[in-house]
């Protein structure tokens, strides 16, 4: 899925041919390759004058513990913003600037905020699908995602999923579903030749797909279906972990139900571990043992899922949480409405990023960044409200 948007590139940059400066083109082409690695460092791309971003190494590495199938830690993605005549890298798009979580294996984190927070970016990042990553670690099963040589990464695919929340766009168009689902075991020697056929059968089965379906192709299917194909095509690669990025918004609500109930039998069933990327709060406290909050690519919050929708502890989540619908008539919604718009992830806010939307901003909120801190057992906060809290 391409993801470049408004003017942002993600590719490298361009030597002019007639530079001013009076460069030969192998001096200009070494400056360039210079600069592209400061950048894949998380440094500025400023020549080397001045850095502006902390270096790759700017956290401190966890240890693996091994109750958990993925570690995150600290980890950025910043995507350079070209401008200018010779398409000079002129600022950075944070989209992930730094967060940590880990989840245990079995389990469900759900992952939400506002519309361009960093989900989907958070997740492909960890899948290691937007090229190199800015800084931080990323541990499945203990290992560095990103240490993985080509080869060891063609094999880890398999065990590191992801489902879109287009089905459509994600099916290939010309290729009978049997196929589009098979395509992958084949290609990864999954099963032997004879079996083939019954193990597709079997998975098209657990994800309520009929053997005749096999012949049929995307457009011939209702969007949950479709939905169902992406899922059988996931699920036929035995995955540990499975990053679903909005998996049931497309569809209607009654068919919504399906899905999720599906996603939960399969996990129960393969002990699978989801990161569930939603804006729908509900089909999330649903789903999830974890929730992480996103705001500007930041995990400003994070904990068990009775934690975090009985007592949200960060002024954003607050107000999240404040629209979800009570279904009572008597009883009133006290919804807390944000002022303001959310800033540009390509040029954040000083200090705490949510200040400028902040009713409980102070002083310090507004030049000094707050770390995160373990208020109760498992339930993670960053805002200066609970410095002396917590640990
Ligand atoms: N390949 C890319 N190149 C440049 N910028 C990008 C790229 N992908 C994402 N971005 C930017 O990163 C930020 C986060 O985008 P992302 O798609 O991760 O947000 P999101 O939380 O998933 O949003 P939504 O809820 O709308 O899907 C946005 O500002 C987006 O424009
Ligand atoms: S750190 Fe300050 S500005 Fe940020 S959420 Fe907390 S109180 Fe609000
Ligand atoms: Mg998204």
């Amino acid at each position: 899925m391409a993801l470049n948007r408004g003017g942002v590139a993600g590719g490298a940059g361009r030597v002019h041919p007639g530079d001013p400066s009076g460069k030969s083109p192998e001096q200009l082409k070494e400056e360039q390759e210079k600069r592209e690695e400061r950048v894949q460092k998380g440094l500025a791309d400023d020549g080397g004058k001045k850095e502006v971003f902390r270096p790759t190494n700017d956290f401190v590495p966890v240890e693996y513990d091994p109750q958990y199938i993925l570690m995150v830690n600290a980890l950025k993605k910043y995507f350079p913003i070209k401008g200018g005549m010779v398409s000079k890298t002129v600022g950075y798009v944070r989209a992930v600037d730094g967060i940590t979580f880990n989840l245990k294996r079995g389990t469900t984190m759900g992952l939400v905020g506002e519309s361009g927070c960093g989900k989907t970016t958070a997740g492909r990042t960890i899948l290691r699908l937007t090229g190199e990553k800015t800084g931080g670690q990323v541990l499945f099963n203990g290992k560095e995602v990103y240490d993985f040589s080509a080869k060891e990464m063609r094999s880890m695919r398999t065990k590191m999923q992801i489902i879109f929340q287009d089905p459509f766009s994600s099916l290939s168009p010309r290729l009978p579903v049997g196929e589009i689902i098979g395509e992958s075991v084949r290609e990864h020697n999954l099963v032997p030749k004879a079996e083939f056929n019954d193990y597709i059968d079997e998975i098209m089965d657990k994800c309520g797909l009929q053997p005749f379906h096999k012949e049929r192709y995307p457009h011939e299917f209702s969007g949950g279906q479709r939905q169902r194909i992406c899922i059988a095509r996931a699920l036929a690669l035995n995955p540990e972990f499975v990053v679903c990025d909005e998996p049931v918004s497309a569809l209607d609500v009654s068919i919504q139900a399906q899905i999720i109930n599906l996603l939960k039998d399969l996990q129960e069933q393969y002990n699978l571990t989801y990161l569930f990327i939603s804006h729908d709060l509900s089909v999330v406290e649903h789903i999830s043992d974890t929730v992480g909050v996103m705001y500007l690519g930041n995990l400003v919050e994070y904990g068990e899922t009775k934690d975090i929708f009985d007592n949200p502890l960060h002024p954003y989540t607050k107000a999240l949480f404040s629209a979800i619908p009570i279904p009572d008539p008597t009883v009133r919604m006290n919804r807390i409405v944000l002022e303001g718009s959310i800033p540009s992830p390509a040029n954040p806010p000083s200090g705490c990023k949510f200040h400028t939307r902040c009713a409980n901003c102070m002083e310090r909120c507004k030049v000094e960044a707050p770390v995160q801190r373990e208020i109760e057992p498992g339930h993670y906060v960053v805002c200066h409200l609970y410095d002396n809290e917590g640990k």
